[in-house]
């Protein structure tokens, strides 16, 4: 029951079927990792799992510790402990990176965080992610450079402390020191009260954050499940033996 349940999954967009009968289960206390060539479905499973509005579940379940969630709007979804770090953040003018802290907080937890206790747990998580201060003044990912962007997204993870996290290519963009910097973020929050669901597409994130479980998403689903020394494969193979796998 402590889990994301994905059950015999489709999702569409625009009409067109991307996810075609995903099956996926995540306990909380475990990280597992997704793999999968381009265009294969991956930020869709995050977005449906998140309830994108444009991502229609046109069959099968999304059930979060017993409840499916599919009549769930968005922050709902984020109140019960789903937190979603995305591909390309997008930039919110006039929003500070503290205040939609704060709201968010507000939100997540059903009550405004004290100064005190921001602030404490702003300064832990601002030295943990090699933040300077002043950057929390900024407007939400306005101008922020990729790097920045990564970052922040851990931060607003650390403060929001989720349950599942869903990580969709954290890792893109990030040189090796904040590679090493935002792993470091991520196995501080492990535990049995922290679960990710970690989308990329280079082994060498998972050298960083060692996955319990590794899977392979072709075409709309979950083609292959292993530990990691799958991801090694993959990095010397390539996908061409996982998709003639798949076919046979
Ligand atoms: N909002 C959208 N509008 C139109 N097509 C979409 C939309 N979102 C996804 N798709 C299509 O769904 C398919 C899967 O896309 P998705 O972004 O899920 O792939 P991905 O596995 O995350 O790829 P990548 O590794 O490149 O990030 C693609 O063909 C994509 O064009
Ligand atoms: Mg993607």
């Amino acid at each position: 029951m402590n889990q994301l349940e994905i059950r015999d999954l489709h999702v569409a967009v625009e009409g067109k079927g991307i996810l075609r009968g995903l099956n996926l289960t995540v306990p909380i206390g475990e990280i597992h990792a997704i793999m999968g060539p381009n265009g294969s479905g991956k930020s869709t499973l995050s977005a449906a799992i998140m309830g994108h509005p444009k991502y229609e579940v046109t069959g099968g379940d999304i059930v979060w510790k017993g409840e499916s969630l599919l009549e769930l709007e968005p922050d709902e979804r984020a109140k019960r402990g789903l937190f979603l770090a995305f591909q390309y953040p997008q930039e919110i003018y006039g929003v500070s990176v503290n205040n939609f802290l704060r709201l968010a907080m507000t939100e997540r937890f059903g009550q405004t965080p004290s100064f005190k206790e921001f602030d404490a747990e702003m300064k832990k998580w601002l030295h943990l992610l090699d933040i300077r201060p002043e950057f929390t003044k900024r407007f939400l990912n306005e101008g922020f450079s990729g790097g920045e962007k990564k970052r922040n997204e851990i931060l607003q993870m650390g403060m929001l402390k989720p349950e599942m996290a869903i990580m969709d290519e954290t890792d893109s963009g990030l040189d090796i020191d904040a590679l090493k910097i935002v792993s470091n973020g991520v196995n501080s929050l492990r535990g049995p009260n922290f679960g990710a669901l970690v989308i990329t597409h280079y082994q060498r994130l998972l050298d960083y954050i060692v996955p319990d479980i590794v899977h392979i998403l072709v075409d709309g689903r979950i083609v292959k499940t292993g530990d990691k020394t799958l991801a090694l494969q993959l990095e010397e193979q390539g996908y061409d033996w996982i998709k003639e796998e798949a076919l046979a």
